[in-house]
């Protein structure tokens, strides 16, 4: 039992200490973008791209890409944007459903409703 314990912690404790930054989440902006249609950006930091918003910090913070008409898929990566706080994705014609990885994002607050606009499945 304490030897469960123990491993729990130190594997917690080694999630939380992993150093994550802003390439971090420009690597799972770029593999969130990638099979989605019409979410362009010419600009080279991911703070400037459209619907992003970052913190102080400059991490990812708030993604916004509402009214876009964007096509694809929402993939695993968004559990990597370990800062996102507010997602709105309402009025795209995404598919294939929410990714299980959302659960990942413990700091998010705000979930735009019309997030489950999605064409497929709420995951189980
Ligand atoms: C983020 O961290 C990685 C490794 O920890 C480092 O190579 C990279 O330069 C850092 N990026 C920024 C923008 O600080
Ligand atoms: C997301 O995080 C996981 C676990 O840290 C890592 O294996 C994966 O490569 C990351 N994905 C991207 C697109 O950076
Ligand atoms: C974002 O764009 C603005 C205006 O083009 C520019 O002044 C700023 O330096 C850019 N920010 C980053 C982080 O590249
Ligand atoms: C996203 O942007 C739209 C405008 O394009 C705005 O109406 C909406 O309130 C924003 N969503 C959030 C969660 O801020
Ligand atoms: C949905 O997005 C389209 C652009 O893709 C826009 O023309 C339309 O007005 C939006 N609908 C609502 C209800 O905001």
């Amino acid at each position: 039992m304490a030897a469960v314990v123990f491993l729990a912690l130190i594997l917690g404790f080694s999630a939380v200490s992993a150093v994550t930054n802003i390439t971090t989440d420009e690597h799972a902006l770029l593999s969130l973008k990638a099979p989605i249609t019409g979410w362009s950006s010419s600009v080279t930091h991911v703070c400037n791209w459209t619907g992003v918003l970052c913190n102080r910090h400059e991490r990812v913070a708030a993604l916004n890409l509402s009214n876009m008409g964007l096509l694809g898929t929402i993939t695993s990566d968004i559990g990597n944007l370990s800062f996102l706080v507010s997602l709105d994705l309402s009025n795209n014609s995404f598919s294939g459903g929410i990714p299980k990885e959302m659960a990942h994002l413990r700091r998010i607050k705000d979930i735009h409703p019309n997030f489950y606009d999605f064409r497929g499945p709420l995951p189980g």
